[in-house]
């Protein structure tokens, strides 16, 4: 059945304003609506919604409408969903309740569902289309395709579309898609190749939501109405950064096989955040209605973008995101995913208005905050002596704030120490009375801020867009492959970079603080940070051995054979090189059961070792004799000593029991051990030391909360564990701070969290004794396991 409601013909391009395209202006008559994928989630979270105000407002314009959810199944079974879902659709506040309810009534009867599937089914709906507009003897305006589908589908159904859907002479044809539009710059070419066969450029209305979204397309506005004051300062010399940040709260539980081909450059970067910054950057142009013109100038900004290479950005990946890939993609658990969920890239213009200007371009998911923002920083050259807080003293910057946030509605705000904006039409208003909230480090009463009157939806602003033939708010082919043609080269750099990994939430703290330094990004702390190049030239996804920095020091990681295998090799080449610089090696070994394996590998392996010349000393020992199997002494013995050609007199157990008892302070066994080390090592220098770190953060028997700092410059020291046996011996920090080198050895899942934990500290040896590990004029290494780092 079909309601034609005419009543008055008003203008289409209905919202008046800068960004109007004259070229659009087009008849008016019947307009066949059609949501292909009709009852899937995007249509019903947004898209019937926006039909449904755009039906409200041309309502009295003279257009006539149908409306068509197409899907896969069968009409019976999806009617009743299609209907569940147009029943949630609203009013907004301006139309009376019995008008509301009158409209979607009739909204619901110009409804239908019907299956599309084979090309003959698009024929029946283009028939039926057909026998409509005869028989209700109206003309045809346009048909609008929304493609609500995975993109591996556009191709097939574009062509259908093509072949049996053409709207009749005059009428004009509009097939809207979504992103993911490719996947890099040669998938987004086939792809734009495949629906070039079918439809034509000026057919294709490529969404990117953030072109919807009020404050985004205000900022042309903004910066035409406001020249006068930007003219002056939008350039290198007065802006500071440019800042375009999208943080996410969500993690992507439940769309990994998605999220993992894409991950977040490709997800929200090379679209959204780009689109902003080309709207921040490019030249305005002179005339607002030509989308050449528009298109022209958006181009040159891309192409004067330097090249973004691996320096420019840098990626993480929350901590859940590996088990959630194992469990939704079915892997087991040693599949790791490189796929970032957290990046930041420092990009640059290289045209001399904005020479050297920085621009950040920042996205995440599982981050302390949900907020979208561009920010223009602008350089603040004076100095305050006294009253830092006089408005002059303070940052100045334009906040174009896209919502969520502290500030929870979408607005821009201009600091009180730049300018009054101009206020730019009706459909805005200034914002004078605030909460007491801060935005970017401001109080909001230090800004001038504006605000849209009413908060629209980005999808119901872009469907009246492309009911309007505004061409702007759209990506258009050429726009779409200079975008991948930037981020292509960044995108396969990055691909065998393993991303920082994050905890999420508020617990991130600084991890994810970036550093700029020229043109280079980098985190601002070092942590766990491995690069493709600094594998070794191993390829990128087989993982042998990798080497990085952890908490500021060299790392080495690998699964654990290939870890102990180079651990025991570096302790050999240490060996080596102290033997023949000195003839005597002086090698001090932990306790525990983490160094077994690294005990065998050197027995069985490493017959070249030079034993005869190496001295092993104990860095720390349980108080128990020396043949219990509690204590180190004797598992270093059983694993390796009785296995290797060495002295018996380069042998130094700790002298745990003297004078028939274990540990007693005046016994002084630990001055005994000190003194033995002063004696036969040079300088007390070790020329490898060995330790593992506890649960707890303790490493040799130095553990948390023990007084650790009353040692004084003494080597050697009784301490007491939490665990049993209580009493321990232990080299302390003086000792093993003026190791030439020292090893810290990681294994096992177990010690994941730990790792996580530690990647994340400050260095506080009374709470966490491992960050007291700092060899003075030694080297620091850190030998961790995939599962101890990947968890
Ligand atoms: C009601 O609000 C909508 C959305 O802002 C607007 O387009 C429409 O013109 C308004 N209608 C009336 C009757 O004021
Ligand atoms: C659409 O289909 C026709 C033939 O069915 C073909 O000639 C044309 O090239 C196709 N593409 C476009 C953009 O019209
Ligand atoms: C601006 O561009 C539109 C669309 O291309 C065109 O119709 C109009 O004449 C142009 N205006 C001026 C002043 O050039
Ligand atoms: C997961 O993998 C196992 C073993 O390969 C297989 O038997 C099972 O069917 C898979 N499950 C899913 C949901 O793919
Ligand atoms: C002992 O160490 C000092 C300083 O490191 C060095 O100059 C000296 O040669 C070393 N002595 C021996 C015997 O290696």
């Amino acid at each position: 059945m079909f309601v034609t409601v005419v009543l008055l013909l008003v203008a289409l391009c209905a919202q008046g304003g800068n960004g109007e395209e004259r070229e659009t202006v087009q008849r008016s008559g019947h307009v066949s609506v059609v949501i292909v994928g009709g009852t899937g989630d995007l249509a019903k979270k947004y898209l019937w919604q926006g039909f449904f105000q755009l039906y409200i407002n041309q309502v009295s314009s003279g257009n006539t409408f149908s409306f068509y959810a197409g899907g896969l199944s069968p009409a019976d079974k999806a009617t009743p969903i299609f209907f569940e879902i147009l029943k949630t659709v609203s009013c907004t506040n301006n139309v009376s309740q019995e008008r509301c309810a009158l409209l979607k009534e009739q909204f619901l009867r110009l409804s239908q569902y019907r299956q599309l599937k084979s090309l003959e089914e698009y024929q029946d709906l283009a028939k039926h289309i057909e026998k409509q507009l005869q028989e209700e003897g109206m003309k045809e305006a346009g048909r609008l395709f929304y493609l609500s589908v995975p993109a591996f589908a556009y191709a097939d159904i574009a062509d259908k579309i093509n072949n049996s859907c053409r709207p009749t002479a005059g009428a004009w044809l509009r097939v809207v898609l979504e992103k993911p539009f490719g996947h890099d710059l040669r998938s987004a070419q086939v792809l734009a190749s495949q629906l070039g066969n079918s439809l034509k450029e000026e057919e294709m209305y490529r969404i990117d939501h953030y072109l919807g979204k009020q404050v985004v397309a205000q900022i042309f506005p903004f910066r035409i109405e406001n020249k006068k004051f930007l003219d002056p300062i939008w350039n290198k010399h007065h802006i500071e950064r440019v800042e375009i940040v999208l943080k996410e709260t969500l993690d992507v539980k439940g769309r990994i096989a998605f999220y993992d081909q894409y991950g977040v450059i490709r997800d929200v970067i090379q679209n959204h955040l780009t689109e902003v910054m080309a709207l921040l950057t490019m030249r305005l142009p002179k005339n607002l209605s030509s989308s050449e013109e528009v298109l022209q100038n958006k181009m040159q900004i891309f192409s004067s973008l330097l090249p973004l290479g691996k320096n420019q950005a840098v990626v993480g990946q929350y901590q859940a995101y590996k088990s959630e890939v194992q469990q939704e993609l079915n892997k087991t658990n040693d599949h790791i995913s490189l796929t970032p969920t957290f990046a930041a890239v420092l990009a640059h213009v290289d045209e001399a208005q904005y020479e050297g200007v920085p621009v950040l371009l920042i996205s995440g998911k599982m981050l302390d905050e949900r907020v979208g923002y561009a920010r223009i920083l602008f350089k603040n050259d004076i100095f305050c002596l006294e009253n830092h807080n006089a408005v002059h003293c303070k940052p100045k910057q334009i906040v174009f704030y896209f919502g969520h946030g502290t500030l929870k509605y979408p607005a821009i705000l201009v600091s009180k120490n730049l300018f009054k904006p101009v206020l730019m039409n009706s459909e805005w208003k200034e914002v004078t009375e605030h909460a007491d909230v801060s935005v970017l480090g401001l109080p909001i009463s230090d800004y001038y801020v504006q605000t849209p009157v009413e908060q629209r939806e980005a999808y119901t602003e872009l469907i009246s867009h492309i009911f309007a033939g505004r061409r702007n708010s759209f990506i258009s082919t050429e726009n779409l492959l200079a975008s991948w043609d930037i981020w292509t080269p960044l995108l396969t750099g990055l691909a065998g970079t393993y991303p920082r990994i994050y905890p999420g939430g508020t617990d991130n703290g600084d991890l994810l603080d970036v550093c700029l330094k020229g043109k280079d990004i980098s985190y601002n702390s070092e942590v766990v940070i491995i690069s493709s190049d600094q594998m070794g030239g191993t390829p990128a996804n087989s993982f042998q051995v990798m080497q990085g920095k952890f908490r500021s020091s060299d790392m080495v990681s690998a699964w654990a054979e290939e870890l102990v295998e180079r651990l025991a090799a570096d302790i050999q080449e240490a060996a080596e090189e102290a033997v023949h610089d000195s003839g005597v090696f002086h090698l001090a070994l932990s306790g525990g059961s983490t160094p077994l394996a690294l005990f065998h590998r050197l027995a069985l392996h490493h017959f070249s070792f030079p034993w005869r010349n190496t001295h092993v000393w104990m860095v720390d020992e349980r108080c128990v004799p020396l043949t219990e199997q509690e204590s180190n002494f004797y598992t270093l013995q059983n694993h390796l000593l009785e296995h290797v050609r060495i002295p018996y007199y380069n042998i130094h157990p700790m002298p745990v029991q003297l004078n028939q008892r274990l540990c007693v302070e005046e016994d002084g066994g630990a001055q005994l051990y000190e003194k033995e080390i002063s004696n036969l090592v040079n300088g007390s220098r070790f020329h490898f030391l060995l330790l593992g770190v506890g649960y707890d953060g303790h490493t040799a028997s130095l553990f948390p909360d023990s007084k650790l700092d009353e040692l004084g410059g003494s080597l050697v020291a009784l301490t007491e564990s939490p665990v049993k046996p209580h009493q321990r011996m232990s080299l302390t920090f003086s000792a093993i701070n003026q190791a030439h080198r020292v090893a810290l050895l990681v294994m096992g899942k177990g010690k994941h969290e730990l790792i996580t934990q530690l990647s994340r500290v400050k260095d506080n040896p009374n709470k966490w004794p491992v960050t007291g590990v700092k060899p003075a004029k030694g080297r620091l290494v850190w030998y961790i396991d995939y599962d101890a780092l990947l968890g």
